[in-house]
């Protein structure tokens, strides 16, 4: 370990989270200080494996070459020129992001939740523009996960994080997920948008169905409604294709997308159609940071490495060795009632002596030396890189199955 390294441990410590920061989050009794591809060191040195990906963010690891010489030729040249100017990276990547998709036009910011806010406001402006100030509704799905603004937490289905904040923006919907004739039942000349995630992933990482997602997309064609898809966590490669909706043969309105866009830096977007995209005039929405050189530096690379046939295949061929070993462990253990999702945006819901102890865990993980994610009390996610080495995904099971085995005991 470097000098800088045992400094900084000696300066600051797990306690001092607790003492300078708001208390909004429990992180893990570890400092991680330095990673490499999907092996972490924490201040102590121990080392762990990387299953949580920076919550499906590390889509390329920890410090990828190719993402560190971004971000070094990049900040030697322009880091930030507001959106008073434009810049080379941010039109790059747009191009290359329209060139991929549906899209015809591109809106960049800083986080999921930004990229979503920015959605919601278009969804809605688009529609009082078009059709007339009362086609105000969205239609939103429960445990659905938007982000954690005003709006944004709204649209979420989850009144755990909405609730005790105020009055919340109006005229927000919310019907069981994957269910047709909920949305068929509230659907009407006053929707604007239908808002979801393709794979709900902080919700408890479900798939929508195909008959879900085709019916979905003809209700608001015919109910004049875009369709806003939320690909912040189950986008860019994710699921084994460059977004989940290429799974689904139907195409959204409004796409947004952030995590693993940027690898680790931060970088959101929002994609749409041409025709949509004309109703938001100069002034009408913006951001100082969004777009920025060295984000899209960034985003640049990794969307070079990641939208391959290399990296979009092998997804599959590691959700592939996933499922086994959970299914492995499951064979001695039974604590898993159903394992799900979609490429390598994986949840086991637990059961038995483990139901609810998603938690306990982590707790049980992080001392084998493993970082697990959970999506709820009872579902354990996996978001590990889209590129994690067959050795570190078998390391990581053995202490997966230690932490369980110990904690059945
Ligand atoms: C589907 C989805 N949307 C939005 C967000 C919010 O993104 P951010 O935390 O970058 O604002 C998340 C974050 O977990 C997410 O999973």
């Amino acid at each position: 370990m470097t000098e800088s390294v045992v400094g900084t441990a000696n300066l600051v410590n797990r306690q001092t989270y607790d003492q300078v920061m708001l208390p909004i989050y429990s992180p893990a009794e570890f400092i991680p200080v330095k990673g490499q591809g999907s092996r972490v060191w924490d201040q102590q040195g121990k080392q762990y494996i990387d299953f949580a990906g920076g919550i499906a963010v590390l889509a390329l690891g920890h410090c990828h070459p190719a993402l560190i010489q971004a971000v070094q030729q990049q900040s030697e040249k322009l880091w930030h020129v507001s959106n008073i100017f434009t810049n080379e990276p941010a039109l790059t990547l747009a191009q290359k992001l329209i060139s991929a998709t549906f899209a015809e036009k591109v809106f960049f910011a800083n986080s999921g939740a930004e990229a979503n806010e920015a959605a919601f406001k278009l969804a809605r402006h688009y529609a009082i523009t078009k059709h007339n100030p009362y086609k105000t509704k969205i239609i939103a799905f429960k445990q659905g996960f938007h982000g954690r603004t005003l709006f944004t937490v709204s649209v979420g289905g989850q009144p755990k994080y909405a609730d005790g904040f105020g009055p919340k923006p109006a005229d927000i919907i919310h019907v069981p997920f994957n269910d047709l004739a909920a949305v068929k039942a509230v659907i009407d000349d006053h929707t604007c948008a239908v808002v979801l995630e393709p794979v709900q992933g902080e919700g408890g990482v479900i798939a929508a169905t195909t008959e879900f997602m085709q019916g979905v997309r003809k209700l608001c064609d015919e109910n004049q409604a875009l369709l806003v898809f939320d690909e912040v966590q189950s986008g860019m490669g994710r699921t084994g294709k460059l977004f989940s909706y290429m799974h689904y043969g139907i195409v959204p309105d409004i796409l947004t997308t952030a995590k693993a866009l940027g690898g680790g830096f931060p970088i959101s977007a929002m994609l749409t159609t041409a025709e949509i995209a004309q109703m938001m005039g100069p002034g009408t929405h913006g951001t100082t940071y969004g777009g920025n050189p060295l984000a899209c530096a960034v985003g640049n690379a990794a969307f070079d490495i990641i939208n391959t046939p290399d990296v979009l295949q092998g997804v599959e061929v590691r959700r592939q060795l996933f499922i086994n070993y959970l299914h492995e462990i499951n064979s001695k253990y039974a604590v898993f009632d159903e394992i799900r999702g979609l490429g390598l945006l994986i949840g086991a819901e637990l059961t038995g002596s483990l139901k609810n102890k998603s938690k306990e865990i982590l707790q049980a993980c992080a001392h084998e030396g493993l970082m697990m994610l959970n999506a709820g009390q009872n579902v354990l996610r996996f978001t590990p890189s889209l590129i994690i080495p067959t050795e570190d995904i078998a390391e990581g099971m053995k202490k997966l199955e230690l932490a369980i085995a110990g904690l059945i005991a």
